[in-house]
């Protein structure tokens, strides 16, 4: 007997984005900054948010219910229930005890797994947990559930048009179609202050934007300096079909497929065979290249028809959803998944890229199986992006109040919600009222 469980990968995923969302065209009108900023600069098209109807618990009790009831599989099936998220509510109860709530008429309450936080990491370490308990001795056979979720929002000014809001819940076993190749894995770990949230009672973070850059393109050489380490062969960006990326907003995902580029570059014995017409720049030094827009311009130039192959169709979410946080890069993946025919996607290598501000950061790759389970998976998964389409546009003006209602009301007790439910898509758990004691109640809207 093989010492671990085979194929050890996700095998559902679904998504839940909001029902609202701005046009980002219409944001850098309404915020007075020149014509294309948003859309052109940073490659953003429009952007979800939640009003003061959704928090993280009515996020993630959407998505992990959605989740069970398309996949077919019953509460008692799970084992473990793992959320990753940045989007703080209580101190000390987590999220995953709100979702335990779910579980009282299976009457399973021997479900493992807890919360974990850091930036938009949180999901990937979680995800981390749920593969390790799967081949650990403490594996009893039963499935493993992972959410990421965030709701993504800033203070007024630059960084406003990078938020968003999302979930994503994903179950992880054995005989996945995805399956997550077992020790080929990066990871750099620093101390930053780049991106933090240090008012305990606003949603907004503390950003320093140039330096967020930085720590991510940084994060993103170390990753895949020892990610190519694990590789039993010399390798480079020829080895993935396609690469995703955790995206803050989708510029910054084109310059780190460029990123990944000059990495080869730099690291190829046959520079001028491999690399002509870049030979001006044969001594450069990663470090001093972060925002050298010479060696940026020149390798986001010849890495450009990459880029459209094995990172553009991994954007849809991104650009139309925005920054999720922790879901952010399983944003990149589902999108990948659902933009090619479902038989091509058999044998496809996928390179992840998961970074948290302050910082924490991994490279992982997914190998395709030719899995009966796959179409379903894909399937399941166009769901959540039909509703894309089904979403309510509103103006940058509506957009501003709604956030200037959450910002007042949060931590407010007693509280009831005085958006509106007719906007919410059916099937969505909301917040109902929170009570004198800060205790939070939920309902679901009929589906
Ligand atoms: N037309 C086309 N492009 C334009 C226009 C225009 N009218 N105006 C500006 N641009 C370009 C700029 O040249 C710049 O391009 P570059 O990135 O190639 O240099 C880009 O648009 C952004 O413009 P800036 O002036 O650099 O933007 P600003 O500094 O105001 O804000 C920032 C950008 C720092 C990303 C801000 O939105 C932010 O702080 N966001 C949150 C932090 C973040 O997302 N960090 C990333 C990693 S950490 C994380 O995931 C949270």
């Amino acid at each position: 007997m093989d010492r671990w469980p085979k194929d050890v990968g996700i095998r559902a995923i679904h998504f839940v984005i909001p029902s609202l969302y701005v046009d980002q065209t219409e944001l850098e009108r309404y915020d007075q900054v020149s014509e294309g900023k948003y859309t052109v600069g940073l490659g953003q098209k429009q952007m979800g948010f939640c009003t003061d109807l959704e928090d993280i618990n009515s996020l993630c009790l959407t998505a992990v219910s959605q989740l069970v009831e398309n996949n077919g599989i019953s509460y008692s099936d799970i084992g473990r229930l793992e959320v990753g998220t940045e989007t703080i509510i209580d101190k000390s109860k987590s999220v995953k005890s709100a979702l335990m709530k779910l579980f009282e008429p299976s009457g399973n309450f021997w479900v493992e797994g807890i919360d974990t936080t850091n930036a938009c990491y949180g999901g990937t370490a979680a995800l981390f947990n749920a593969l390790a308990w799967i081949e650990s001795s403490a594996w009893d056979g039963r499935l493993a559930v992972v959410v990421a979720a965030d709701i993504a929002v800033y203070a007024k000014g630059n960084a406003r048009p990078t938020g968003g809001a999302g979930a994503v819940a994903m179950i992880v076993g054995p005989d996945a179609p995805l399956v997550i190749e077992r020790g080929l894995r990066g990871t750099y770990m620093n101390h930053a202050y780049d991106f933090f949230k240090p008012d305990l009672t606003s949603e907004y973070p503390v950003v320093d934007g140039k330096l967020s850059i930085q720590c991510y393109l940084n994060a993103l050489d170390q990753c895949y300096k020892s990610y190519l380490n694990k590789c039993e062969t010399k390798q480079n960006l020829n080895a993935f079909d396609s690469f995703v990326f955790h995206t803050p907003y989708c510029k910054l995902v084109q310059k780190s497929l460029a990123r990944l580029y000059l990495n080869d570059f730099v690291n190829s014995d046959k520079k001028y065979e491999e690399y002509p017409g870049l030979e001006q720049f044969t001594n450069i030094a990663l470090a001093d290249t972060y925002f050298d827009r010479d060696v940026e311009k020149a390798f986001m130039d010849r890495s450009k028809d990459t880029f459209e192959r094995k990172t553009k169709p991994s954007l849809l979410l991104a650009s139309r959803v925005g920054n999720m946080y922790t879901p952010s890069v399983y944003g990149g993946l589902a999108s990948y998944l659902v933009s090619i025919p479902v038989d091509e996607l058999v044998s496809k290598k996928i390179g992840v890229f998961s970074y948290g501000s302050g910082l924490a950061s991994s490279m992982y790759s997914i190998k395709i199986t030719n899995n009966v389970a796959l179409p379903a998976l894909v399937e399941n998964l166009k769901k959540s992006f039909d509703k894309l389409e089904r979403r309510i546009q509103v103006t940058p003006a509506k957009f501003t109040e709604v956030l200037d209602i959450r910002q007042k009301s949060l931590h407010q007790a007693p509280y009831v919600p005085i958006c509106d439910k007719s906007d919410l898509f059916p099937g969505t758990w909301y917040l109902s009222n929170i009570d004198e004691m800060h205790r939070r109640y939920y309902e679901r809207k009929e589906s």
